[in-house]
């Protein structure tokens, strides 16, 4: 399979491209509907890829160093973000909550290998910061970005320095669309299934700074796996 060839060669070029670039090799990953939809209503879950394609999913997980989602997957998932289709490790997971909103009963504090590691500002409450640590997060306080949110490349530094040498970025809108934005992604892996949901779209367009900072793809792979179509690409962001 050639988009799994590649998931299994990134070991080695991520940590070459970590010491080039001081953060870690960024995959952004997700499962959107033909019309471009991830969930079908706000803050529900909403099941689009087919088995074959979440093996697929999970291989990429288990090649990858750590795994990022926003709060706002976590209230509506309770994803477990580990390796359960495939034989592999386990990635870190990471959750970005600028204000502590992580549930003290996620499934995420039961994660059989990793205390999760969440990403919060640096004006979150202390109190909820004990609550959560006595529950088993690690949680980190970081910069907040100029138009809200964890600063990205502050964050990516801080992993670089804590030796993740790549990350896996599944989501929601709001996190696909500050890692595009802030031009932070080295590979695009779409699961596109063939279904038709007109729900929540992928990008987040009241978020977006400006209509031209979204890219093109370049190198791209197109394979059916199961009933999926999946795109790999490149994004090349041309000013
Ligand atoms: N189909 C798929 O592949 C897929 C994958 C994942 C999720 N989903 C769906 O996506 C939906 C959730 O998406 P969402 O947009 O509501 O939430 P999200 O992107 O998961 O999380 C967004 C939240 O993360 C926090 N955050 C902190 N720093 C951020 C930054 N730099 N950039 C962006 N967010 C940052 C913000 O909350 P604070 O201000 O409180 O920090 C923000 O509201 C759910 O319905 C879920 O089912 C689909």
């Amino acid at each position: 399979m050639a988009i799994l060839e590649e998931a299994t060669s990134l070991a080695a070029k991520a940590a070459a491209s970590a010491e080039q670039t001081g953060r870690p090799y960024v995959t952004l990953t997700y499962a959107q509907s033909l019309d471009g939809a991830i969930a079908a209503r706000p803050g529900h879950p909403l099941a689009l890829s087919c088995r074959e394609s979440q093996t697929m999913t999970h291989a990429l997980r288990a090649a990858h160093d750590a795994i990022l989602v926003g709060i706002g997957t976590v209230l509506a998932d309770d994803p477990s973000l580990t390796v359960r289709l495939v034989e592999g490790p386990n990635p870190q997971p990471l959750i970005l909550d600028s204000r502590l909103r992580f549930p003290p009963f996620a499934k995420l504090l039961r994660h059989p290998s990793h205390s999760p590691w969440i990403i919060t500002g640096t004006t979150a409450a202390a109190t909820r910061q004990r609550t959560l640590e006595e529950a088993g997060a690690t949680v980190f306080r970081l910069p907040a970005a100029r138009n809200g949110g964890i600063d990205l490349p502050a964050l990516l530094t801080m992993l670089r320095e804590k030796g993740i040498h790549s990350l896996m970025v599944e989501g929601g809108a709001q996190v696909i669309t500050s890692f595009l934005s802030s031009r932070a992604v080295d590979q695009l892996i779409v699961t596109i299934a063939p279904v038709l949901v007109g729900g929540v779209r992928v990008l987040d367009v009241q978020h977006l700074p400006r209509s031209n900072g979204l890219p093109r793809l370049t190198q791209v792979v197109y394979q059916q796996i199961g009933v999926d179509l999946v795109v790999r690409g490149r994004p090349d962001w041309q000013d």
